[in-house]
């Protein structure tokens, strides 16, 4: 008898017949007379009952069927008494595959906190609220390839180890195998990494579009979707050292072009989560809801996960240039309730998140594209502007998460990529194989990096970034 899956089962068995079902006991409850176990395999946040008869399933197995213990259990598929479920399992058979010891199991069935859990992030998808993430996580990292195939672009696989730092952040982790208690010098008395492993300093990405950029100007449209690790000592619920980012490069194409493709590709991974999704989108809402009252006033959503998803499904975004932005800031007073506690400089500062929340939540209640940036605060790769202040790049801004988008036209022109390479003291050896596109055949092109864990944060409703990825890694935290 082969094993059927918890989920196929719930949505298709007809009773009567036998089947064999294998997972994890949630819960045992009854009495001398019956028992009742609530048995998940991760298929599905439904769980399957499975009621054993004393008199056919002897008390010495009975016993060892605890919360956490693996079953494979042969029966038969009987309507189910109880609502809530179509169909639950009168056991013949059980075998107890794998014991889990009540008094040292860490999930027993009570109400655990997320602090609790990420302490345990190896038992952790065990859980109804991670099992749901991790199953969303997966349809999401399904959709972005449906997406993009759907339209013609390319998948490439970018390096993770390289020479660059595409941001020129220095934000970089360093991958090297000279041992830091005796490393080769030069004659200048400084560390030799030409003796290092790749003869270089190398580092791990932190994103993947300049080499993205490549291949867009050949292939047309391409898309990566692939680990980046930034060393930024930022502890917050928005930033991770190690996240997924989705860069899709475009040429022949402009910053409407790029705003037009990041708008309808958040719709649509949002319209999917909707319309595939259900069970465990209505099981995360549910949680929310209940995480939300226990929020300050002030903290709380207008609306509910289900709705905002919906929200952001049916409406515009809204677009506006930062020269506009500021000016709604400086024309704003500060919130009494300080939620929005912010002074703006001058034209010029960089948009601090309380500024982009007061934008989002506030001001225009709908997500954000801000364009045209000041040079200064952006990266090197951006097209100057015909002001020669600004440059043309965009950051999507969600409610509740902040930027979620980060992207921008591409400086085609060489001469004036050249020229911000002097300005910002990038060396030109280094990149050369990049600046080889701009001699030959150069285009317009652009793209943009979406964090696939700030999506996830949004379509999950879940408030830590911690919590949308299965290992999380942030600063002093590196488990397994
Ligand atoms: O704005 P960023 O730094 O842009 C780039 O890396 C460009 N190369 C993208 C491009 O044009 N191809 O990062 C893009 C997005 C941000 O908007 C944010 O969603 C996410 O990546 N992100 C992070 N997510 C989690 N943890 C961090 N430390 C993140 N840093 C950026
Ligand atoms: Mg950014």
């Amino acid at each position: 008898l082969r094993r059927t899956k918890i989920k196929t089962l719930l949505e298709s068995a007809e009773a009567d017949i036998q089947v064999c079902v294998k997972g994890w006991v949630r819960t045992k409850r009854g009495n001398k007379h019956v028992s009742f176990i609530a048995l998940n395999d991760g298929s599905t946040i439904n769980n399957l009952q499975v009621v054993a008869d004393p008199n056919i399933i002897s008390e010495e197995i009975l016993k060892d069927v605890t919360t956490g213990a693996s079953l494979s259990v042969v029966g038969k598929v009987v309507a189910s008494q109880g609502s809530g479920q179509s169909v639950e399992i009168l056991a013949e058979a059980i075998e107890v595959i794998g014991k889990a010891d009540p008094d040292s199991y860490p999930l027993q069935p009570k109400k655990h906190s997320l602090e609790f859990l990420r302490e345990i992030a190896h038992l952790r998808p065990r859980t109804n609220t991670f099992s749901a993430i991790y199953r969303l996580r997966h349809a999401m990292i399904f959709a972005v390839h449906k997406f993009f195939n759907d339209k013609g672009f390319l998948n490439i696989h970018t390096p993770l180890i390289t020479h660059s730092d595409a941001e020129g952040a220095g934000e970089t982790f360093k991958v090297t195998t000279i041992d830091p208690k005796n490393p080769p010098m030069n004659e200048e008395g400084e560390v030799d990494y030409k003796q290092d492993f790749f003869g270089k300093e190398t580092n791990l990405t932190v994103s993947g579009q300049l080499e993205g950029e490549l291949a867009a100007l050949a292939m047309g449209d391409i898309y990566t979707f692939g680990p980046t690790f930034r060393a930024e000592n930022s502890n917050t619920s928005r930033h991770l050292a190690e996240f997924w980012m989705i860069e899709p490069e475009m040429a022949f194409a402009d910053l409407d072009d790029d705003m037009d493709l990041a708008e309808e590709f958040l719709k649509y991974l949002v319209s999917y989560a909707l319309d595939n999704c259900k069970e465990d989108l209505a099981f995360l809402a549910k949680r929310s809801e209940d995480e939300e009252k226990s929020k300050p006033a002030a903290e709380r959503h207008d609306m509910g996960l289900i709705e905002r998803l919906q929200f952001v499904r049916d409406n515009e975004f809204q677009r506006i240039t930062y020269t506009e932005a500021i000016d709604i800031l400086k024309n704003s007073k500060p919130n009494k309730k300080k939620k929005f506690k912010f002074i703006i400089d001058e034209w010029g500062a960089d948009l601090q998140s309380e500024h982009e929340r007061f934008l989002v939540e506030k001001h225009f209640k709908k997500p954000v594209i801000i364009t045209n940036y000041p040079k200064d605060i952006k990266a090197f790769y951006m097209k100057l502007n015909d002001d020669n202040k600004t440059v043309a790049a965009m950051d999507m801004l969600f409610p509740g998460i902040g930027e979620i988008v980060g992207g921008s036209q591409r400086e085609e022109n060489l001469d004036l990529l050249m020229e911000r390479m002097k300005q910002m003291e990038i060396p030109e050896h280094d990149i050369d194989w990049y600046l080889d596109t701009r001699k030959f055949g150069t285009v317009p092109h652009s793209g943009f990096g979406l964090g696939f864990e700030r999506l996830m944060l949004f379509v999950s409703g879940m408030s830590n970034i911690r919590d949308v990825i299965p290992f999380p890694r942030t600063p002093q935290h590196c488990e397994f």
